[in-house]
C-alpha cells in the first residue's frame, strides 16, 4: 500500500471547501466550544447529521459527557471567533456574546445557522472520532442584512469569503 505523508494529505483534502461551525455545549461548570470544518448533514428521515472529533481533543469530551450539542454555523464576520475556539488554553468565551437554549445549549451570536442536537452514535475513524448527532431544533438567522448570511469558508488551509 502506498504510504499518504501527511502533509500531503492536508494540502490535497485542504483544496474541498468547506464552512466553519463552533459545536457547543453548556457543562455544569460553564459552556465548552470548539470548532469544527467536518460538520456535514446525514440524513432527512431521521434528522441526522455528524462532525469528526479529533481524539486528542480536550473539550470533546466534555461535550460528550453532556451528550447533546449545537452546531454554530459561522458567518463571513466571524474569523475572529473561530480561531478563537480553535485556540488551546483560552478563555474562549470571554465577551463572546451568546445564549443558552432551552436544551441548554450555547447559541452563538451572530451565527448563520443553529442546529441543536443530541448524541446517538460514535463511530472510532483513526485519530478521530465520528460523532453523529440527532436534531432537536434549528434556527436561521432571519435578519434583514444580506451579508449576515453569508458563510465564512475554510479554504487550503485559511480562511475565505464567498
Ligand atoms: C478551521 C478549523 C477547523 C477545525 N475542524 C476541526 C474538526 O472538524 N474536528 C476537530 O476535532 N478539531 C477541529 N479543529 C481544531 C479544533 O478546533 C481545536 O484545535 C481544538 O478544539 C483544540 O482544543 P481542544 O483540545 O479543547 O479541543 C479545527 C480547527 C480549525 C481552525
Amino acid at each position: 500500500m502506498t504510504e499518504i505523508d501527511e502533509a500531503a494529505m492536508r494540502h490535497v483534502l485542504g483544496h474541498f471547501a468547506t464552512g466553519v461551525t463552533v459545536i457547543t455545549a453548556g457543562t455544569e461548570a460553564g459552556p465548552v466550544g470548539m470548532v469544527a470544518n467536518s460538520f456535514t448533514s446525514v440524513s432527512l428521515d431521521p434528522p441526522l447529521v455528524l462532525f469528526c472529533a479529533a481524539q486528542s481533543s480536550e473539550t470533546w469530551p466534555e461535550i460528550q459527557a453532556v451528550g447533546r450539542f449545537c452546531v454554530n454555523v459561522l458567518g463571513n464576520r466571524q474569523e475572529l471567533l473561530a480561531s478563537r475556539f480553535a485556540q488551546k488554553g483560552s478563555d474562549r468565551y470571554a465577551g463572546v456574546d451568546h445564549l443558552i437554549s432551552g436544551h441548554g445549549n450555547p447559541r452563538l451570536v451572530g451565527a448563520i445557522a443553529q442546529i441543536e442536537c443530541r448524541i446517538v452514535a460514535e463511530h472510532p475513524a483513526g485519530d478521530h472520532l465520528i460523532v453523529v448527532g440527532r436534531v432537536l431544533e434549528m434556527e436561521i438567522d432571519e435578519s434583514e442584512s444580506a451579508d449576515l448570511h453569508s458563510p465564512l469558508i475554510f479554504y487550503r488551509g485559511d480562511f475565505a469569503r464567498l
